[in-house]
């Protein structure tokens, strides 16, 4: 049974065929053409902590059109609200679901979750890491560009966030380089670097972190940023903002400093006048979020497909 906690669930050659994949169902899809069913009786359950547009919508919908049944949960509504065990809930859960999608606060939730459960669990945001997203945008650069071993991405902002986890473990997978700018308080997480450095050592990619933005851009392909204050850490507002604005805001003045074919991506939803500045965020010339977006749907497919083994 395969499960996604985070892309160290899947090997290199199997993010390359996801992103195929995804190209895959992005063609039917444009094209008119009917989805193949492949999830036809099959229930898949979105358990959700945390808010979500993007993660949902396009699960549900990609649900919906590989001919499977999205039952959507709030844990407020559920038993979990007044203490029922994660460990409970799972069992309970894997007798009626074929598949449990689900966003937490924590990886450890679901990693219990995985523990107790007799179904693929598949990570739909955590604390630590955001693998949906990442995948889908391995897909964009690659749709964008035409390639993807040798590009590099720059991401500037908060180095231990989710996104950037993801990114950094998909990208070195891919041999895309990636050079991470953040405050020194806001690095990514030593397991993660290293994980990210073990892969790159074999696809040919380059991993930095350093402090300065303009340094990361330097030959970059893409300059990637996210909020400064995710989900679940609002009560460090006040004193992230301060850490990184104005240094590590994204905006035209930092873009020069890239390729001058260089794209913007953000995984939405944006702060704007935080880590990017309006007018590049709607610079239909360079960014390139909503197709990002789109795509989300897309690989939704492609990892359901894959984690039923139906392509
Ligand atoms: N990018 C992303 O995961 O967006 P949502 O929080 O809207 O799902
Ligand atoms: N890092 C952000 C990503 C949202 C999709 C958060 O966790 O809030």
């Amino acid at each position: 049974m395969k499960h996604l906690l985070s892309l160290s669930d899947i090997s290199r050659e199997d993010l390359r065929k996801l992103v195929e994949l995804t190209e895959y169902f992005k063609k039917i899809r444009l094209a008119g053409n009917n989805c193949p069913k492949i999830l036809s009786g099959k229930s898949i359950g979105l358990l959700f902590e945390k808010p979500s547009t993007r993660t949902r919508v396009s699960l549900e919908v990609a649900i919906v059109e590989l001919g499977g049944y999205p039952v959507y949960m709030d844990p407020r509504s559920l038993q979990l609200a007044r203490g029922e065990p994660i460990k409970d809930t799972a069992r309970v859960l894997s007798r009626y679901l074929d598949a449990i999608v689900t966003r937490v606060y924590s990886q450890e939730t679901l990693i219990e979750l995985k523990r107790y459960s007799d179904i693929p669990v598949i990570n739909a945001l955590s604390d630590k890491f955001h693998p949906l997203q990442a995948i889908s945008d391995m897909f964009t650069l690659k749709e964008h560009f035409g390639f993807i071993k040798g590009l590099k991405l720059a991401f500037i902002g908060d180095g231990g966030s989710n996104v950037c986890h993801s990114l950094l473990l998909a990208c070195s997978m891919l041999g895309v380089s990636m050079s991470v700018a953040c405050p020194p308080e806001y690095q990514p997480q030593k397991d993660v670097l290293d994980k990210a450095k073990e892969h790159a050592s074999v696809t040919g990619a380059k991993i930095e972190v350093v402090e300065n933005p303009e340094k990361a851009v330097e030959g970059a392909d893409a300059v990637y940023t996210d909020v400064f204050v995710s989900m679940g850490f609002e009560k460090e507002r006040e004193k992230r903002l301060k850490i990184f604005l104005p240094r590590y805001q994204v905006n035209r003045q930092l873009l020069k400093k890239a390729k001058n074919s260089a794209v913007f991506m953000h995984c939405l939803p944006a702060k704007r006048g935080e880590e990017v500045t309006e007018d590049l965020l709607e610079d239909p010339e360079i960014s390139i979020v909503w197709t990002q977006a789109e795509n989300r749907l897309h690989s939704a497919k492609a990892v359901l497909a894959y984690i039923f083994g139906k392509r």
